[in-house]
């Protein structure tokens, strides 16, 4: 739980009440997750050639990943995401759109990408799908190429810790996967001969301080990336995000468009 048909068919009918920005609330809005919490993370390899996202939704973060790269290719379980994203999108030449089977990315050129990005998506991705992902890394990155994936780190966290009843409720919404942890993550990226140079244990859909989600960032061994393995672990990134938002509502572009 959550296995890939679960997720098709949740996402298939999630309302999309807000194309994804229903989600970043915790920011006070998109631009201020965009700007204030992802670029900060991903500077160092944008902008390149060419950008994979795994997992797009409606569009959420690929409407900055698109102008990053000359070209974007977006890969979602759900058909109803990628159709979202191609309207969304029309007016932009750069992306390619796929629908998948929620592991396969045979559609994808031998070495052709230069950075894999994922927020949001495959933190509900159960270990399989992510060791399925991380087993076609070395196949599709081009030998300097680099991936940053949001996944699940609950099956990290202490049971006892679990069972105490308002964290559980917590998790529950969260729909995070329960078997996927950090650790597991290095292991799979050992497993595809992929380094795994670092990872940030985040919390993410609650204040209190629970480790419950993973970054992760992974490159070819010898590639200019490749480095000894850093972590963090980040129980602060709640409230840098509640911080973001109070930036948000002084500076944002949207805050000059709208009275809040
Ligand atoms: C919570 S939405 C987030 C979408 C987007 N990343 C965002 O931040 O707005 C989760 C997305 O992950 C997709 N997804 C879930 N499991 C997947 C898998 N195994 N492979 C590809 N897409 C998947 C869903 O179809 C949905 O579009």
């Amino acid at each position: 739980m959550p296995t890939v048909e679960q997720n098709r068919a949740n996402w298939t009918e999630h309302t999309w009440a807000g194309q994804g920005d229903e989600w970043s609330g915790l920011w006070g809005g998109t631009e201020s997750l965009w700007w204030g919490s992802l670029l900060p993370r991903l500077h160092a390899f944008v902008p390149t050639e060419t950008i994979l996202e795994i997992a797009p939704g409606f569009g959420r973060a690929t409407q900055y990943l698109k102008d990053l790269c000359q070209h974007l290719t977006v890969v979602d379980v759900t058909e109803r995401c990628i159709d979202a994203c191609k309207q969304r999108f029309s007016s932009s030449s750069n992306i390619t759109y796929y629908v998948n089977d929620g592991k396969s990315l045979n559609m994808i050129s031998d070495h052709s990408i230069d950075v894999v990005f994922s927020f949001d998506s495959l933190v509900h991705a159960e270990p399989d799908v992510i060791k399925a992902y991380l087993s076609q890394m070395r196949r599709i990155l081009k030998p300097n190429g680099m991936g940053f994936i949001h996944h699940s780190n609950v099956g990290g966290i202490p049971p006892f810790i679990k069972k105490i009843p308002f964290i559980r409720r917590a998790l529950d919404q969260g729909w995070r996967s329960e078997g996927m942890t950090a650790r597991l993550f290095q292991r799979y990226c050992e497993q595809a001969e992929l380094q795994c140079v670092g990872q940030e244990i985040i919390n993410r859909i609650t204040r209190y301080p629970l480790p419950h989600d993973c970054f992760s960032l992974f490159t070819l061994p010898y590639s200019p990336w490749a480095r000894r393995y850093r972590a963090f672990t980040n129980l602060g990134f709640a409230y840098e995000a509640a911080y973001l938002a109070k930036q948000t509502r002084l500076y944002s572009k949207s805050s000059f468009r709208t009275e809040i």
